[in-house]
């Protein structure tokens, strides 16, 4: 199970639920954290997505209840309520392109944060080399830090030919 992923599946543990989980998607993190017995409420902006993930709770009616699935716009939302624990996985906070939305987004969460609770974003740290096709020369090595093992390694960034 990946770090990010093992992490997600403690933190209500440590933090509690219930749980918000924006961005939800299809389900792959709220769903099991339902089926483990939390409270989880799942937003997210796609209505397919949703569709998808209520699909998963069809053989598991004890699981549909304690996971509420909510179409939302994580920028403008409200729940009427405060968590304990929000996450926002898989960089779905990066779906969101310019500081204003980035902004309204973290105020929306922390209205929904309960007083001294926890927000966990996972967000993604790219490689802008890699970003940039055209670019002629390899870029330079980076040392990045293995979160599973604790280890800093130094991967070789190619530059694939045009
Ligand atoms: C990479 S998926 C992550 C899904 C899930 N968290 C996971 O780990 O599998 C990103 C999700 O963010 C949702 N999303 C993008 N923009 C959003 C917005 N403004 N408000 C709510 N959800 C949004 C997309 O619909 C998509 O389901």
């Amino acid at each position: 199970m990946p770090a990010t992923l093992r992490f997600i599946w403690i933190a209500p543990r440590r933090f509690g639920d219930p749980v918000l989980e924006i961005g939800t998607g299809t389900g792959r993190i709220s769903v099991p954290l339902a089926i483990a017995g939390n409270e989880v409420v799942g937003l997210d902006i796609s209505p397919a997505m949703l569709e998808r993930a209520a699909a998963k709770l069809a053989d598991g009616p004890e699981v549909g209840a304690r996971l509420q699935l909510v179409e939302g716009d994580m920028t403008n939302f409200d729940l009427n309520r405060q968590f304990p624990l929000i996450v926002n996985t898989a960089r779905s906070f990066q779906h969101l392109l310019t500081p204003s939305q980035q902004r309204e987004a973290l105020q929306c969460a922390h209205r929904h944060l309960k007083p001294g609770g926890h927000l966990v974003l996972d967000l993604f740290d790219p490689y802008f080399e890699l970003l940039f096709a055209n670019a002629s020369t390899p870029a330079a090595p980076r040392e990045v830090l293995d979160v599973s093992s604790g280890r800093k390694n130094t991967p070789n960034v190619g530059i694939q030919a045009q």
